[in-house]
């Protein structure tokens, strides 16, 4: 279907043609003066410059001819020169029925449906999944799903960090405490056990331990190195040691990131960018792309035109190590090999920025990548606590995902306990589903790249700007709905035009549902998607408080509410879907 902003600047071109003016001039925008009219065409200013003529003359002249068109209400032609234009209330109310019907409420589909690479998650093995990795989590998977809805073929990747130095400081404590294993013995010739020498609890005390020990002892911080080098060169007893480090861990993350309602198409890691690597290296040296400096080779990636020093990107360190830039670049290869994508998103810290900076500009350089290859660096702020300062439990740890989620569970549930609705066997799952709200719409509403303060009693909070506030809105909907089923049985059918202001003004909203979409996955920012979702439901709530629906005893009208209702809360849940969110029976 035809977006109603599109219809309205068809229209509107062909009167400034009929009048010889070039239709480019017709741009029909939503107003961003709700308070004058609906829509605008600011096209009379740009044309004055071309036509030699007083915009305001030109403004006039459309506005006489735009006046005898059918869908328009009310069109004024404003000083300096804008038009403001307003829509007859049924042409609003057919659209919106075409919206209603239709399976993605106007949003149409990408005409060029791309192949996406999402890179997020980015947990690291052996290390707990902490609250910096959730909103890695939450923002990608958001994308992601966006993505999806759009059209585009997306592939997630959480792409572990599972080959890098603290897998040797595992592998050098785990001999620490166990010497006698077969793993370090050079002459063990027999098969490696089946069972890992360890579970995850023993695991997640191993690598602080190790990380400690290493900070304040430099051989013990050599051996972890040494260890890590000859992992990545094929040590077959740490290659076996390391397998067990991923089984282990990775069921582990399996189970919080699902928790998070967080999905993964690929579990792939750093680890499997190892195969490209001894190629790809001596690609570079032959092409000359490389060169010694410090021991270590660089490829330099300085630009022109840069304002801030660029450093070179480390391919390989002395020992023969690989590096964090060199698994991107080899996953780059692999990325490019097996999906083909024309975009790979990656959804990290924006304190990485630098490294991918070198990542991208490196990629170009040395033609891994063709050029319509587009990379996009979505780096997120900091969440911090109320002091201002990164996020960590009282004792002043890092706070690990699955105890957040249990602290916003359990305050969530405070909320819930007093609500007669809810029966004692309901509650957890109701507490779970919303307390993620919380959690995701507290962080999704923010500019990703902005540092937000993690307020637990606020983000919980059924009143205002609130996951948990949304979710309150789509299920008060759903309970008219119910008991309107009931007494109704189907009443779906047409919407009607709307009979007082809030109800326009939703229906006005709901036009821009899919320029909404488009532009959050366009500028990767799920935060304006939360705006819209909490503008609908403040819509919704003024109308429901200015109603009595269930009550109402004109039938027409009453049917007629019944199926705008349906329709804000079907766009509700699909835009709190698309932010990765679910929707309780009750609450
Ligand atoms: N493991 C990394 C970290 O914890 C994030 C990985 C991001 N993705 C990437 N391709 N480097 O910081």
């Amino acid at each position: 279907m035809k977006n109603l902003v599109i219809q309205l600047t068809e229209l509107v071109q062909a009167n400034f043609e009929s009048l010889g003016y070039d239709k480019e001039y017709g741009k029909v925008e939503i107003s961003n003066r709700p308070d004058l009219c609906q829509y605008q065409c600011n096209g009379a200013l740009k044309a004055a410059k071309v036509y030699k003529k007083a915009p305001i003359a030109i403004a006039n002249e459309v506005a006489e001819v735009l006046k005898q068109e059918e869908v328009f209400a009310d069109i004024t032609a404003v000083a300096p020169g804008f038009i403001n234009i307003n829509i007859k209330d049924g042409f609003l109310t057919n659209y919106i029925n075409d919206i209603y019907k239709d399976e993605k409420f106007g949003c149409t589909v990408a005409e060029k449906p791309m192949t996406i690479v999402v890179d997020y998650g980015g947990a690291n093995i052996a290390k707990p999944l902490h609250v910096g990795h959730l909103r890695s989590a939450i923002i990608g998977e958001s994308i992601k799903r966006i993505g999806r809805y759009l059209g585009h073929s997306v592939v997630g990747d959480v792409h572990l960090g599972d080959w890098g130095l603290q897998i040797g400081m595992v592998i050098t404590e785990v001999q620490r405490r166990h010497p006698e294993l077969p793993y370090f013995d050079e002459n063990f010739t027999g098969e490696y056990p089946e069972a890992a020498p360890f579970t995850i609890d023993e695991l997640e005390d191993i690598y602080p331990a190790a990380s400690k020990l290493a900070k304040s002892d430099e051989e013990a911080m050599a051996l972890a190195k040494k260890a890590t080098a000859e992992l990545q060169e094929g040590k077959k007893g740490y290659i076996a040691l390391w397998k067990h480090i991923i089984n282990v861990s990775v069921s582990d993350l399996k189970r919080n990131y699902a928790a998070l309602n967080v999905e993964f198409d690929l579990w792939k890691g750093e680890s499997d960018a190892n195969p490209y690597i001894e190629d790809m290296i001596k690609y570079f040296n032959d092409n000359n792309y490389t060169h010694v400096s410090e021991g270590a080779l660089v490829i330099e990636v300085e630009e022109e035109t840069d304002k801030k020093p660029m450093p070179p990107i480390i391919i390989q360190k002395s020992d023969g190590a690989s590096l964090y830039g060199t698994t991107d670049l080899a996953t780059i290869i692999e990325r490019v090999r097996d999906y083909n994508p024309k975009e790979i998103i990656y959804v990290v810290d924006k304190r990485q920025g630098l490294h991918f900076e070198q990542v991208f500009r490196c990629a170009r350089k040395t033609k891994i990548v063709c050029d319509e290859l587009n990379f996009e660096f979505v780096g997120f702020g900091t969440m911090n606590g109320k002091d201002g300062k990164p996020f960590k439990t009282r004792e002043g740890g890092v706070m690990r995902l699955q105890d957040l989620i249990s602290i916003i569970k359990g305050n969530v549930k405070e909320r819930l306990n007093d609500n007669d609705r809810i029966s004692a066997d309901e509650v957890d799952e109701i507490a779970r589903i919303v307390g993620l709200s919380a959690l995701k719409y507290g962080d999704l509403s923010n500019i990703p790249t902005k540092d937000y303060i993690f307020d637990i009693d606020k983000f919980s909070s059924f009143e205002g700007n609130t996951g948990p506030y949304i979710l309150y809105t789509a299920v008060r909907i759903k309970s008219i709905l119910n008991k309107a089923k009931e007494e109704l049985g189907d009443f779906a059918s047409e919407i009607k035009v709307p009979a007082s202001d809030v109800e326009r003004d939703l229906m006005l909203a709901f036009v821009r549902f899919s320029s909404v979409v488009e532009s959050t996955f366009k500028d990767k920012s799920p935060n304006r998607l939360c705006e819209f979702i909490y503008e609908i439901s403040n819509l919704f709530n003024r109308f429901y408080h200015e109603n009595r629906i269930l009550t109402e005893e004109d039938k027409e009208k009453k049917v007629s509410w019944l199926n705008l209702l349906a329709l804000t809360v079907n766009i509700l849940e699909t835009a709190l879907d698309l932010l990765g969110m679910e929707v309780p029976e009750k609450m």
